[in-house]
């Protein structure tokens, strides 16, 4: 475990940038006494057509500035970083306690009547080792659709969740699936949960959406039991958020993303390192 935490520390969550919302919001939700820390690196976003060893560096980087905040467990609610570097960061840290994120083929498998399932994710999520064990593992007797849904996690970053160009992205991912038959899609990206509304417009209400949140979010639960390390306290917890980006955009967006106004503190990357940016 990390030195300077303890049941009190904060859980850390981060992303390339708002889209590790959806499972910050489903965190506070099952757990509203824990304190959360949340960083979104948005002067890098996307994460999702970087090389994977690029997205390692810099998910280490933001792992080494949330453990130095003394959190106790690090949630890489981000698909692409936890397909470019969570066996690497477990490897590096192994007493310290990680929950990371696989697209959530396993489920749409499970549930799927067509056994034809649609899977949304970057091009690096799709790259990576982990999504080729997923599909070895899981896939077997379904068909996979892919698509890589370009500019929709930029669409997203500005809080465009139904435009006409949003929903043009999506149409073009989802048009050829829904006529191949693809009943069941999952959310391999965490910034997509955010335009299930729009999918649904596009699909109808018959086809099932899967957004992992909730169930990682009742994996953060099972593992912060499982270590000692869940808080005790009688007090809501409290939030903080910080971006490498534009603190007054991501700010905008917080009400309208996740109901919550807050204060968005500043993160400025020095080489390889994170600093919070002192006012
Ligand atoms: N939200 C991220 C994911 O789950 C990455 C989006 C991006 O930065 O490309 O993959």
């Amino acid at each position: 475990m990390n030195k300077k935490s303890s049941a009190a520390s904060p859980i850390g969550i981060f992303d390339s940038g708002v889209g590790g919302l959806t499972v910050f919001r489903a965190v506070r939700d099952l757990l509203p006494q824990e304190d959360l820390l949340y960083i979104a690196d948005q002067a890098k976003v996307p994460y999702g057509n970087r090389p994977l060893q690029e997205v390692q560096s810099l998910a280490e980087g933001v792992t080494s500035y949330l453990m130095d905040q003394g959190a106790k467990l690090i949630v890489i609610a981000c698909n692409t970083a936890s397909a470019a570097a969570l066996k690497h960061l477990r490897a590096l840290y192994p007493d310290f306690p990680f929950v990371g994120m696989e697209p959530a083929v396993k489920p749409a498998a499970e549930q799927t009547l067509s056994g034809k399932v649609g899977v949304l994710a970057t091009p690096s999520t799709f790259q990576g080792e982990l999504y080729a064990s997923v599909v070895e593992r899981f896939a077997q007797d379904v068909q996979l659709f892919q698509n890589t849904c370009p500019g929709l996690v930029q669409q997203i970053e500005k809080g465009y969740l139904n435009t006409p160009k949003t929903r043009r992205i999506l149409e073009e991912a989802l048009d050829p699936m829904m006529k191949e038959g693809v009943d069941t899609l999952v959310m391999g990206c965490t910034h997509f949960p955010f335009v299930i509304p729009l999918i649904r417009q596009i699909t109808g209400e018959d086809v099932r959406v899967i957004d992992p949140a909730p169930a990682v979010a009742r994996q953060v639960k099972r593992v912060l039991d499982g270590w000692g390390l869940l808080a005790e306290r009688k007090r809501a917890g409290k939030s903080v958020f910080l971006t490498s980006g534009d603190v007054g955009e991501m700010a905008f967006l917080l009400p309208k993303l996740i109901g919550t106004k807050a204060e968005v503190g500043q993160l400025r990357w020095d080489n390889d390192t994170l600093f919070l940016r002192k006012i």
